[in-house]
């Protein structure tokens, strides 16, 4: 089983993998109540989730479910059932946290909107199994996965060709990346700290979980706008997740709220009046309404950049039909969706251009273009030998939805030295939908099969 915490929906899913490559899955969603995202402590949260994974078992897995529950409910020892009819669950969690075993790991801040101080600090994996335990429920969390460590293992399990996979990165709320580095790379482990935890050194890897989202928090080189700058300050992180404020879908729609907000207010610029859109409709009055979401923080949503970029309409009819219905502008003009869609495509472009400079830092730090391409198919510019390429697994409502995210990306990766048009070419990126759930669920089955070992021996 696996469960996903970390965007706007908790996923609880079933698993089976048929081990060709290919799995069956069993999944629901559940939007988070904001109160649960935003509390004092988080116990009702985790009691929340509890609560989803036992109607998800209630559901898809009947009969096993009644008849264990009962019996866990009856038996004082927890551990006085069978170890078969325990679901060993893969607990996708994806905030930044300090990891120090499979299943063990605490929360050093949280990210994306959620704000829940008295869980800093603390092991996940024990709040989540607390209340597990407290339904009876036949679940053992057995492993602790960060969403792109989630996508990096599907995307694995399911990738064409006998290439493994370097990189898994998400492009969806929030933006992250983990990527496969050599042991003797990590300096963590080097340093003599006490706490380093357990680890298999018997592959000479590790998978690093980069936390990305926060690279350049003191904006050396990131781009800056007044709206990114006034995002962020009125952000419940401010400071923090600098990168990610540029990138991904939490906040690319705030962004354009505030442009859009502060041409509105600009008498000079003209948005939204009648004076533009007299010349398109004079029977209609063009404004904002007093009650429209674009007067709210986060009120408008990153899926209308998507739109707007996206619109090929005759005078962008479909833009101006969202801003109308789901905006409170009445009435918008073609000129006025035009620039509206002008700086949501600015938006886009500038997130997927910076995706782009994330992932050349994975793929050029890790030397993986420094292998020259092979002789007899370097002429060729349109093939590239399996060898040769760099597999990178992708996931998130960004590279799903926003139209040509990865054009934009692989146009930036084409101009960054050291990757060029040839280094380009080698990247393969694929999109390993909901992988992280896979990714996870095969995590805990090895964790498992790796746990069982241990007993035995
Ligand atoms: C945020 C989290 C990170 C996660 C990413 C994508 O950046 O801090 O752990 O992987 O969002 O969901």
């Amino acid at each position: 089983m696996a469960v996903d915490l970390g965007g706007t929906n908790f996923r609880v899913c079933s698993i089976q993998l048929h081990g060709n490559t290919t799995f069956s899955l069993t999944q629901s969603k559940v939007a988070i109540p904001k109160e649960l995202m935003i509390a004092p402590t988080s116990k009702a949260l985790f009691a929340f989730l509890a609560k989803q994974i036992a109607s998800f078992l209630e559901k898809h897995h009947n009969d096993h479910y009644h008849s264990t529950v009962k019996r866990r409910a009856t038996i004082s020892d927890p551990t006085g059932f069978k170890e078969e009819e325990i679901f060993s669950l893969g607990f996708t969690f994806s905030f930044p946290v300090h990891q120090v075993g499979i299943n063990k790991g605490t929360l050093i801040r949280w990210t994306k909107g959620f704000d829940i101080p008295d869980a800093i600090g603390k092991d996940v994996c024990a709040l989540l199994q607390e209340e597990i335990d407290a339904l009876h429920l036949p679940v053992r969390v057995a492993a602790l996965v960060n969403d792109t460590v989630g996508t990096l293992m599907a995307r694995s399990y399911t990738s064409p060709g006998k290439t493994g996979t370097l990189l898994g990165a998400i492009f969806g709320t929030g933006t992250n990346g983990a990527y496969v580095e050599k042991l003797d790379k990590i300096k963590k482990l080097t340093s003599q700290s006490s706490e380093e935890g357990s680890y298999d050194k018997s592959t000479g890897e590790m998978i690093v979980n980069t936390e990305w989202g926060s690279f350049d928090n003191h904006l050396s080189v990131l781009p800056r706008t007044p709206y990114d700058d006034s995002l962020d300050a009125e952000s419940n992180n401010p400071g923090i997740q600098m990168f990610e404020k540029r990138i991904s879908g939490m906040f690319l729609g705030e962004i354009l709220r505030r442009a859009i907000v502060t041409m509105i207010k600009n008498p000079s610029v003209g948005l939204f009046t009648d004076e533009d859109s007299s010349r398109n409709d004079i029977h209609s009055t063009t404004e904002v309404n007093s009650d429209s979401p674009l007067h709210t923080q986060w009120g408008l949503d990153t899926s209308f950049l998507s739109i707007a970029h996206g619109d090929s309409s005759l005078g962008l009819k479909v833009t101006r039909q969202t801003l109308d219905r789901d905006y409170g502008v009445s009435a918008p003009s073609a000129e006025d969706a035009e620039a509206v869609k002008l700086i949501a495509s600015a938006i886009g472009k500038r997130a997927a251009r910076l995706s782009a400079v994330a992932i050349a830092a994975v793929v050029l730090a890790t030397g993986k273009l420094d292998k020259p391409q092979d002789i007899a198919t370097a002429g060729d510019d349109s093939h590239v030998n399996e060898d040769d390429v760099v597999d990178v697994g992708v996931d998130g409502s960004l590279v799903e939805f926003y139209p040509g995210f990865e054009d934009y990306m692989r146009e930036a990766l084409r101009e960054i030295e050291g990757v060029g048009e040839k280094g380009e070419k080698r990247i393969r990126i694929g999109i390993a939908k909901d992988g992280s759930g896979v990714g996870a669920a095969l995590i805990a089955l090895v964790a498992d099969k790796s746990m069982k070992n241990e007993l035995s021996a």
